[in-house]
Formats: structure tokens, sequence, C-alpha cells
């Protein structure tokens, strides 16, 4: 019973915490992309997207972590049997990186709300399918542990995904042309 509310509650804190990434990095495309208003709107928007990026990053997004983090953790004090698995040892690699993705959210969140990052809207949505490769293998090795699925249904999804976020990025680029044409 107490491993099940463990997995539940781990469960949810995973769904917290990758939507509060992506819709994070998807204000952060907003926020570059109001740089290109006239004053006043530049100055009301930039300000409306840091307290939204901060609201976001310290009340969902990093709360669906420590839950998700805590929960793994007590999941594993009673199933520490596959602390030995090579698929806990590729996952645990994989949230690192995903752990890291997450402060160097914070940190990106820092710089747009001091105006010194870097990063144009077009790397920032590059930047956001990150989240989406990590949350695909890990949930594969969630679930199929040990007997990770290299057949055909794992290549066909792979390839869907490949597709999806292409034509997000090709939609986005479009986008931007038609509006750099319109107004020149
Ligand atoms: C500190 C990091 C993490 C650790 C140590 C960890 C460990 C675990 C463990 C031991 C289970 C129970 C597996 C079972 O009962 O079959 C589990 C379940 C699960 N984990 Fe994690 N996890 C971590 C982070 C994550 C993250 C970041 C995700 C999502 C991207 C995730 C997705 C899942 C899912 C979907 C399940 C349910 C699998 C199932 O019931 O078949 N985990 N995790």
């Amino acid at each position: 019973m107490t491993y099940s509310w463990f997995k539940a509650l781990h469960i949810i804190g995973v769904v917290v915490w990758f939507a509060g990434l992506f819709y994070l990095v998807r204000l952060f495309i907003y926020h570059v992309e109001a740089q290109t208003q006239p004053e006043p709107a530049q100055g009301i928007l930039k300000a409306q997207y840091a307290l939204m990026e901060k609201r976001l990053y310290n009340i969902i997004t990093t709360p669906g972590m420590i839950v998700t983090v805590a929960m793994a953790v007590g999941l594993l004090v009673l199933q520490r049997g596959w602390l030995h698995d090579w698929w806990l040892h590729l996952k645990l690699t994989l949230v690192v990186c995903l752990l890291g993705y997450h402060f160097y959210c914070g940190r990106l969140l820092h710089q747009l709300e001091q105006g010194t990052c870097t990063w144009t809207s077009g790397q920032l949505r590059a930047f956001n399918e990150a989240p989406t490769v990590l949350l695909f293998v890990i949930v594969l090795l969630a679930v199929f542990k040990n007997n990770f699925p290299l057949g055909g249904t794992t290549w066909a999804v792979v390839g869907l995904v490949i597709v999806m976020g292409l034509s997000i990025q090709l939609y986005a680029r479009k986008r931007r042309l038609d509006q750099e044409m319109a107004s020149h």
C-alpha cells in the first residue's frame, strides 16, 4: 500500500514537473519575442512574463521536481534490489540531465529578468524539445526496465516525435518569416 502511494505521487510529481518545464520555456520564447514590440508594450509584456515565469518556476515546476525525487527515494528504499539494475542507472543518469535542464531554466529566468539573456526564440524552441526526448526514454525505462524495447514500435514513436518536433520548428519559422514580410 505504501509503495503504491509513493508510485502514484511519483507519477503526479512527474506530470506537474513536466507541465511546468514545457510551459516555462514557452514563456521564455514569448518573453524574448516581446523584445521586438514597440514601447510601452515591450516593457509591460516583459514585466508580465517575468512575473509569470517566476511564479511558474517557484510554485509549480520546482515543487513538482521535489515531489518526483522525494517519492522516487521512497520507492527505492522499499525496492532496493533495483539499485543494481542497469535500467535504473541509465534512468538516474537521464534524471541528472533533466535536473541540469531544470536548474539551467532557473538561470535563464534570472537572465531574462535582468535583460542579459542572449538566446534567440528559435534557439529556445529547439531547447524546448530536450525534455520531450528525456521524458520518452525515462518513461520507457521505468515501464520496461531491463527489457527496454528496441523494436519497430519504439522507432515508429521516435519517428513520429521527430516529425512533430520538426513541424513545430518549421511552422514557427514560417510564422516569423510571414511577420517579417508583413512588416517590410
Ligand atoms: C530521482 C529520480 C527517479 C528515480 C530514482 C525513479 C525511480 C522509480 C522507481 C523505483 C519506480 C517504480 C517502478 C515500478 O514500480 O515498476 C518508478 C516509477 C516510474 N517513474 Fe520514476 N524515478 C525517477 C524519476 C522519474 C522521472 C523524471 C520520470 C519521468 C520522466 C519518471 C517516470 C516514472 C514512471 C512513469 C513510473 C511508473 C512506471 C510503472 O509503474 O510501470 N521517474 N520510478
